[in-house]
């Protein structure tokens, strides 16, 4: 019988600052067997190949190939870091349609591949674009997800580790909703041994003020890659260990439960969008989202993300009809 997939290929479409550190984390994760990296610069997908590869001494056994479409035809997993970067004087809703209209084409090509791969969206705005691409095909929702806010709820549980001097492994905090300024913290679902945040900085004692530094830190995570952007131009090495994350949850069927971007069919009272919500994901994409009960204004704002989200999509839908 034909596999579905080869196991453990992993296709990289863009091969940028993003596409490349992804590379690079999971060549030395040892979760891929080979991994393969398109762009449409091919020079630069050359390039960054055979960097990479003069490495592979020093990695656990992998291949890293340059590729072009049929490489999907038997991937597992096809993750897209491709994207155009805002032109002076061009506005938000017209770099929105260009990358739209990017990966449009990319799911076109996949789908003229037959590939059976699980799609990870990782291009800005992920959210938009998670369902731009799921609305192209068609697939059962589950099989393309966006990075959502994996790296936010990242961010999150490292600022707290911080702030509560505890291992950043003991600290469970998830932020949900868009990955974008309407994100927030879920506070509700967030623990240190079991406890609610409530009770642990009741027990802990130590803030002055800890509604109001729980606040700060909030608002810490919602900013980071504005922070980050202005030093350095770009984000890439946390994101490219989140991907890493998530792509091993899927070529190892981990059923592991992270806060993808995933379309919402009745979910939290949501329809017809993507956010990013607690799921699980396995080796066929998300493969149940996890409903909890929010407090009301954490539904809110679960709410507003959405409406965030849908007229980002009104908007590009009035534009080009
Ligand atoms: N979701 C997240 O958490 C997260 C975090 C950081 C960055 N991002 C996003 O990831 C994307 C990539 O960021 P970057 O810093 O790597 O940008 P980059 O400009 O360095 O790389 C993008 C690459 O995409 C390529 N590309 C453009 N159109 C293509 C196409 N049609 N086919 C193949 N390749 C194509 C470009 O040639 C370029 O090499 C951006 O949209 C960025 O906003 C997302």
């Amino acid at each position: 019988m034909m596999e579905r997939w080869r196991s453990r290929k992993v296709v990289i479409i863009g091969a940028g600052a993003v596409g490349s550190t992804f590379a690079y984390a999971l060549a030395q994760s040892g979760m891929a067997d080979e991994i393969v990296l398109t762009d449409m610069d091919h020079n630069l997908a050359q390039g960054q190949v055979m960097d990479l590869a003069h490495g592979l001494p020093f990695y656990p056994n992998v291949q890293i190939n340059v590729g072009e479409a049929k490489d999907t035809r038997d991937a597992h997993v096809i993750v897209i870091t491709a994207g155009s970067k805002q032109r002076p004087g061009e506005s938000r809703l017209n770099l929105l349609q260009r990358n739209a209209s990017i990966i449009e084409n990319i799911m076109d090509e996949i789908q003229a591949q037959h590939s059976q791969a699980v799609v990870l969206v990782v291009s800005n705005p992920v959210d938009v674009l998670t369902y731009v691409a799921q609305r192209r095909v068609n697939w059962p929702r589950g099989r393309i997800l966006g990075s959502g806010t994996v790296l936010d709820s990242a961010r999150f549980r490292y600022l707290l580790s911080q702030h509560c001097g505890l291992s950043v492994h003991n600290v469970h905090a998830y932020v949900l909703g868009e990955h974008g300024d309407s994100e927030f913290a879920a506070w509700s679902l967030s623990h240190v041994a079991g406890m609610h945040f409530e009770d642990y900085c009741q027990m802990c004692g130590e803030c002055q003020d800890w509604q109001k530094e729980r606040q700060q830190i909030e608002e810490a995570v919602r900013t980071s890659a504005y922070h980050i952007i202005g030093y350095k131009g770009a984000t890439y090495y946390a994101v490219g260990q989140a991907l890493v994350r998530i792509v091993s949850a899927i070529v190892r069927n981990e059923k592991s439960v992270l806060t993808v971007s995933t379309f919402l069919d009745g979910e939290y009272g949501l329809t017809d969008v993507c956010l990013g919500v607690p799921a699980t994901v396995g080796e066929a994409g998300v493969e149940r989202i996890i409903e909890s009960v929010l407090p009301a204004e954490e539904q809110a704002a679960l709410e507003h993300s959405a409406s965030v989200i849908k007229g980002a999509l009104a908007e590009m839908a009035a534009s080009s009809s």
